[in-house]
């Protein structure tokens, strides 16, 4: 049997016990020790079974009294060490905001991007607008309008990826092979908005794609297009065109071009267009006649009149409409202009690369801003 005071020790010695617990593991092992299976006042509780009756109703309220005071004072302590922790985490773990924060990466702008817009820019200066079309285009406005009928020999030239699916214009959807169906899109536009037609001045970049991989050639690469019409425009406007925008480009006033008869299907005549370079230690530096001494010719664009019956296939009466088109490709004007080499360098993800030239958004603001994201 316990005396009160055997009790009152067993309290006492409970409570100093939990008092100096100062970490939870610590305070767990006194709740087993006391009230745990083999605990002490456990230990009592289990005595009361082999009481008298009378001595289990003498006993039991103060053991079950004993029991519930120290647990609830474990609880107590528990809950002052757990917030206690969570205060020397909060002060061990504190951020200092007034640290300088980690360098962000600055992005750049891609030197496609960058020639894009210097050209929608130089464009921009003499009239022209920026025109889209789909990437994913369709067999009769990529070929057929473009007076590429389904047998052409010149479609193997633009061989391209096709989609399984039917163009609603007959054939298949294809990866567009030249930025020329935006010149088709853009006369149909004109031609439903105004009856009779408008004069027009677009220019159309963008993305292209052919099956064809190796140190010259990209399965995409870009291109620009560019299309004037109107009632009495002839080969001189092309000329004048291309040279001033040239000039601008390369910003250089002796850009010399030589205009070569050739064939497309979509123009006619047609010119291949070629610029003077001079060599200068084995570089090609672009500037003067070709046919000055250790210079030589480049080609560089397709360009001609547009064929009329591309002007008819696109709606607009070729009686009254004429003009010029050209195609150059985006990716060479950068290599020429910034002295790249290997056009998969500009594909390839290599942020190195892409540093050396560390174009900026800010340092040239431009009109087009982002064309290629609205294409
Ligand atoms: N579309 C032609 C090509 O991709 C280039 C071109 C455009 C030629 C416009 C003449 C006129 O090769």
């Amino acid at each position: 049997m316990e005396t009160t005071h055997e009790l009152d020790r067993l309290g006492q010695d409970a409570r100093s016990r939990i008092a100096e617990a100062t970490t939870i593991d610590a305070l767990e092992a006194v709740r087993i020790a006391f009230l745990g299976k083999q605990g002490s006042i456990s230990a009592l509780l289990k005595s009361l079974g082999r009481m008298s009756a009378e001595e289990r109703q003498a006993q039991a309220p103060a053991i079950q009294a004993l029991r519930q005071q120290v647990s609830d004072e474990i609880a107590r302590r528990r809950e002052a060490l757990e917030s206690a922790a969570l205060e020397q985490r909060l002060a061990a773990e504190r951020l200092d905001l007034t640290l300088p924060a980690p360098q962000a990466p600055g992005g750049s702008v891609h030197p496609v991007a960058q020639v894009m817009d210097e050209l929608a820019e130089i464009f921009a200066d003499l009239g022209f607008s920026v025109a889209t079309g789909p990437e994913i285009e369709d067999d009769w406005t990529n070929f057929t309008a473009l007076n590429m009928p389904e047998s052409h020999p010149a479609r193997a030239m633009h061989d391209t990826f096709y989609f399984p699916d039917a163009s609603p214009t007959g054939g298949r959807m294809l990866l567009r092979t030249h930025t020329s169906p935006v010149q088709v899109r853009t006369m149909l536009a004109t031609a439903k908005d105004h009856p009779g037609g408008a004069p027009l001045r677009i220019i159309a970049p963008g993305r292209v794609y052919r099956s064809d991989s190796d140190a010259t050639h990209t399965p995409m690469f870009h291109q620009v297009e560019g299309l004037v019409i109107d009632r009495d425009i002839h080969l001189g406007h092309l000329k004048w065109t291309l040279e001033t925008f040239l000039k601008a480009f390369f910003e250089r006033e002796d850009i010399v071009l030589r205009l070569r008869p050739s064939y497309f299907p979509f123009t006619e005549p047609s010119v291949e267009v070629d610029v003077g370079f001079a060599l200068d230690n084995g570089r090609r530096v672009l500037g003067g006649s070709g046919d000055a001494p250790g210079h030589g010719w480049m080609e560089l664009l397709g360009s001609g009149m547009v064929n009329r019956r591309v002007i008819a296939m696109s709606g607009l009466d070729p009686d009254v409409w004429q003009g010029f088109a050209f195609g150059v490709g985006v990716d060479r004007l950068a290599m020429l202009k910034y002295g790249m080499d290997d056009l998969r360098a500009f594909f390839d993800g290599d942020v190195r690369s892409l540093r050396h030239y560390r174009f900026s958004a800010f340092d040239q603001p431009t009109l087009s801003a982002g064309v290629g994201a609205r294409a």
